[in-house]
């Protein structure tokens, strides 16, 4: 059932409690990448022309709450919301933008209730709080109260039942706002109304990672294509020789199980036919490395898989640039390293050609396609890293279930 949206809604003069995903990548107290907070502005702004007095909730990082005091009041530093705050007042030059670096108290409602309609209030990291990680309902009732009106917009988050994504909205009116709206209608077309042929293309480092979405990606594409660290895996579990690659040696029964899931279904499933090995994984991760390119079933037993092979490269390429419906989730190789990003970027840049629907699944992925410049060259880049895979697996979206129907 189709969930309201924030234009369903009636926000003028209304305080709209917005969750946001702006836990965006810092490096020495800057953000690196801003994408999160740009990607929520349509919303932000919709709100604030149509006269809502906006107030932003997001997290920032995590905080453990099983470590001494001193390491959480490290992380609380580490995740202050104070850079997000001026990089997003940044972006709404044209408005009021206000921070309180509290979650709760005098401060938080004073500023509450001093917004006007068209300003925009945004708190301190909802996970300064220990009950929002455990949805705790004493919290969700607390923030509750601060609005009349829910919006979710933090697709990234949506897989997580805390407090700010599932206690607020059960409490409050509420509906999705258009990166949600965006998110949901790029996924959710690609796995069950794609155009065909759909091609899925997983990598990444372990198999235990994507166990749910490998499952079910091979129900709803034509071909699935596995590279990165986790086809290994396959590889030995088709009796392959991986040398010293890494091995989730618990998961070959699955891999088996997945491999003759394919040939059942009558589905395409590529693995790596050569492989780019060295002697030992890069330490630092960018370092040099000498590397020798080997049949996938003749790596030696001194040696690491840590890229694909060229032929595997173009193989997986002709695939995906004759798809029309293409997901992918997780890099060929240890593509921070140079000389091994050459499979992920063949990759990337095929995505980039394919004239079909092209969709990034978040995370590594997300990150190799913008570093390699072709981000704006595929059809959608989630911003969801877990969010993405979950709906991938076919699972709910706790705080979008949440949210009323139409
Ligand atoms: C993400 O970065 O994937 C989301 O912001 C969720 O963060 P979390 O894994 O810390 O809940």
């Amino acid at each position: 059932m189709a969930k309201k949206l924030v234009t369903d809604l009636n926000v003028t003069g209304k305080k709209v409690i917005v969750r946001v995903d702006f836990n965006v990548p810092l490096k020495n107290g800057e953000i690196t990448d801003d994408n999160r907070i740009v990607a929520a502005l349509p919303t932000i702004k919709y709100l604030v022309e149509n006269g809502a007095r906006v107030i932003l909730l997001s997290h920032l990082g995590k905080i453990d709450y099983k470590k001494t005091e001193e390491e959480i009041a490290a992380a609380k530093k580490k995740n202050n919301m104070a850079p997000v705050a001026k990089r997003l007042a940044e972006h709404l030059s044209d408005r009021k933008v206000v921070f309180v670096d509290a979650t709760r108290g005098e401060a938080v409602e004073k500023a509450v209730n001093e917004l006007k309609d068209g300003e925009v209030l945004l708190l301190q990291n909802t996970r300064y709080e220990k009950g929002e990680s455990k949805n705790d309902e004493e919290l969700s009732k607390y923030w509750a109260s601060l609005g009349d009106l829910y919006v979710s917009d933090a697709f990234g988050s949506v897989h997580r039942a805390h407090a700010s994504t599932v206690g607020i909205p059960s409490n409050l009116p509420s509906a999705v706002g258009f990166l949600i709206e965006k998110e949901l209608k790029f996924l959710g077309d690609a796995v069950e109304n794609p155009v065909r042929p759909f091609v899925g293309i997983l990598g990444g480092a372990k198999v235990a990672d994507k166990l749910a979405v490998i499952s079910n990606l091979l129900e709803k594409c034509d071909t699935l294509i596995i590279g990165g660290g986790m086809a290994y895996t396959f590889l030995k579990a088709q009796g392959k020789e991986v040398g010293k690659s890494l091995v989730d040696d618990e998961k070959l029964d699955y891999c088996k199980e997945m491999i003759e899931k394919a040939a059942k279904l009558g589905k395409k499933l590529l693995l790596p036919i050569d492989t780019v090995v060295c002697s030992s994984f890069p330490d630092p991760i960018d370092a040099e490395v000498e590397t020798e390119v080997v049949p996938s079933d003749q790596i030696p037993s001194d040696k690491e898989g840590l890229d694909i092979g060229p032929k595997t490269a173009e193989l997986f390429a002709n695939e995906v640039k004759a798809a029309k419906t293409v997901v992918w989730n997780g890099p060929m190789g240890v593509f921070e390293n140079p000389t091994l990003a050459a499979g992920t970027n063949t990759v990337a840049k095929a995505l980039a050609e394919c004239e079909g629907t092209t969709i990034i699944g978040g995370g590594d992925s997300a990150a190799a396609i913008k570093k390699l410049g072709y981000a704006d060259k595929v059809s959608h880049v989630s911003t969801g890293g877990g969010a993405s895979l979950e709906f991938l697996e076919g699972k709910g979206l706790p705080g979008v279930d949440v949210i009323e129907d139409k």
